[in-house]
């Protein structure tokens, strides 16, 4: 695997593509085991979520479903805050065992504001499976249930993740080059 070249600047190989697969079956085997019987309902955060979310759901062989949102942050008064609509999101979550993708977490700003909106519908549980965390990152505290890597606080591409829109489609994790 060589250098990518995405706008102005250089990505290297990170994770291979196997390496990321075999985590993914780690991460269901784990899900197998702590949701039989529950009937989860996977939530994915577009777009970065989608390939996460494709891998992972397949290699799940419990019964589950799955259903994916876009949100979208404005800012509100100074009492208000950042608030966050979430687009699609379904309106039955009561009681229901919720199971949430994101593709990365960094500042953990994104689901720290989203979580509070999930939980007003009263789920019996929710719990974060997120791709790749960024620890050296976080300014807002999120519980991550399930985590596929844990990585520096450096940019990356693929698998999901793009740098403006570009690089999604890249089967293995880049990094930003030195
Ligand atoms: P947070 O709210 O700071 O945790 O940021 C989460 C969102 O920022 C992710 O869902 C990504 O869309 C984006 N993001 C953060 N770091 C990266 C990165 O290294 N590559 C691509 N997108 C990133």
């Amino acid at each position: 695997m060589s250098k990518v070249l995405l706008h102005d600047k250089y990505f290297q190989p990170y994770i291979a593509a196997a390496e990321i697969q075999q985590r993914i079956q780690e991460i269901a085997a784990e899900i197998d085991k702590d949701y039989a019987g529950l009937d989860p309902l996977f939530i994915g955060i577009l777009n970065g979520s989608f390939v996460f979310a494709a891998d992972l759901f397949r290699a799940v062989t419990i019964k589950a479903e799955i259903s994916f949102i876009k949100l979208a942050s404005y800012r509100g008064t100074s009492s208000t805050g950042n608030i966050i609509t979430a687009i699609g999101l379904e309106d039955n979550l009561h009681d229901r065992h919720i199971i949430i993708l994101e593709d990365i977490v960094d500042t953990g700003r994104t689901l720290f504001s989203f979580l509070p909106v999930i939980e007003q519908q009263s789920p019996a549980s929710v719990r974060i499976a997120a791709f790749l965390s960024k620890p050296d990152a976080r300014q807002h505290e999120v519980p991550l249930a399930y985590t596929g890597f844990e990585i520096p606080d450096k940019f990356v591409v693929g698998y999901g993740l793009d740098y403006d829109k570009l690089g999604r489609n890249l089967p293995e994790l880049y990094i930003l080059a030195d």
